[in-house]
This record gives C-alpha cells, structure tokens and sequence, in this order.
C-alpha cells in the first residue's frame, strides 16, 4: 500500500512513522528549571548522531503553541539536559513520569525515583538508570509548530559499573544494560533476539564475486 503524506493528518502520519520506525530507544530526560525543581520524562523521538562534537537529539511534540511540556520550557530556560537510559527493570517508573504532570509536579517523588547529582550540569541525573549522559543545548530546531528537535552535545556519561567490561578500550557489556525499547503505541521490546553478523569489507565482497 502507498500512503502520499500529503493526504493524511499529522496524527495519521505519526501513526504510520511511529508504528513502523521501530523499536525506538527511549531518552528518559531530566531537567530543572530555574529554582533547581527537578524534572523527568521519557522520550522515544530520539537518538544520537555524532561522536565530534558527540550529539543526540530528542523530539518533543508540544502540548499547545504555547505549552511545550516541562522539558521543553526547562531545556530552553537552562540549556542543559541528562539524557537517561530506560532498562527493564525500572520501565514501570518511566511509565509514571510520562503522566501529564503540571510543572509543579516532581517526577521523581511521584516514581520513587532518586536524583543523583551530575558533574558538567545541574541537572540531575536518574541514580536508577544504568546510562546516564550530561548534556549541553546545542540548539532547538523547529519541526512546524507542533514540534521541536532537541540537539544536545554530550559532555560526559554515567555507567553503572557492573556493566563496564574495560574503560581504557571503553567496551560497555550492552545486554547487561536491559535496555527496553518503544514499539508501537504502549508496546515495549526488550533485548532478547540479539544476533551478530560483521560487516562485509568491500575487498571480501570483490573476492567472493570474482570468484563466484
Ligand atoms: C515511552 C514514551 C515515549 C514518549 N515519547 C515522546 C516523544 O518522543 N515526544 C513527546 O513529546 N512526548 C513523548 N512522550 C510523552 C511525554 O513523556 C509526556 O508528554 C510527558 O508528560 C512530558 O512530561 P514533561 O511535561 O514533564 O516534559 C512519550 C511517552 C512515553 C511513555
């Protein structure tokens, strides 16, 4: 079937995009706003994009012209954000923080969550998460008028010991981290299919060709 987007609402278009890019990682954002009140909320518009300057983005759909969720108003307030990882284990307190609080509202209390301080921002990171990365406003991109991509440089990241194999070669044990990904609407994927398969180098390809 072929869907042309130019004849579909935003939210049938958000429905064929989210449904099918997938499964998403999920940034779970902590912010503060200027009196230091802290803030969180998952994230699923996100990845990263560079390792110099190292950047991830993120994409928040606001509530209104004029209500652009509490992350938004405290990323554009203080230019800093943590992006937190999301594993299994404390998927059901990123499901509370997702609930439409009022500014006045802290995520953490209402999830048992516990704020950690952070070293390059003031932002506080989530101590449960096992990934935790500091990071630096880059800049806002308007996406229309409902959205705006969050481009962050990542300053410095937390990992939870047990899941670091070797910092000097900076090898990270991944299936330890039980990350859980979104699927589509309110449905979840945890890392439990992973096969390898190397990349080909092109010299192999040739060879394997010439041969054939
Ligand atoms: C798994 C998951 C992913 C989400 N992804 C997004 C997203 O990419 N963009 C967005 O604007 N809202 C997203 N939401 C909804 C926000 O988390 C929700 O609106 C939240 O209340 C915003 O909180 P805040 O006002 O404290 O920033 C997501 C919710 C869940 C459960």
């Amino acid at each position: 079937m072929y869907f042309d987007f130019a004849a579909y609402t935003p939210l049938q278009r958000y429905k064929l995009l989210s449904s099918t890019v997938t499964p998403r990682p999920v940034a779970w954002v902590s912010t503060a706003d200027a009196s230091g009140r802290p803030n969180a909320a998952p994230f699923s518009f996100f990845n990263v994009f560079a390792e110099d300057p190292a950047a991830l983005g993120f994409a928040i759909n606001h509530r209104s012209d004029t209500d652009r969720k509490d992350t938004g108003e405290n990323v554009r307030a203080q230019r800093e954000f943590v992006v937190n990882l999301v594993s299994e284990d404390i998927v059901e307190k990123m499901n509370v923080t997702a609930i439409e609080f009022g500014p006045d509202v802290d995520e953490f209390v209402e999830a048992g969550l516990t704020p950690a301080p952070c070293t390059m921002v003031r932002a506080p990171r989530i101590a449960e998460s096992r990934v935790s990365f500091e990071c630096r406003l880059m800049q806002i991109v308007p996406l229309g008028k409902r959205r705006s991509l969050v481009l962050g440089e990542v300053l410095a990241m937390h990992v939870r010991d047990d899941a670091v194999l070797d910092p000097a070669r900076c090898l990270i044990d991944t299936p330890r981290l039980q990350l859980v990904g979104r699927m589509q609407g309110h449905h979840y994927v945890r890392m439990a299919d992973i096969f390898e398969m190397p990349t080909i180098p092109v010299d192999a390809w040739t060879l394997k060709s010439e041969r054939a």
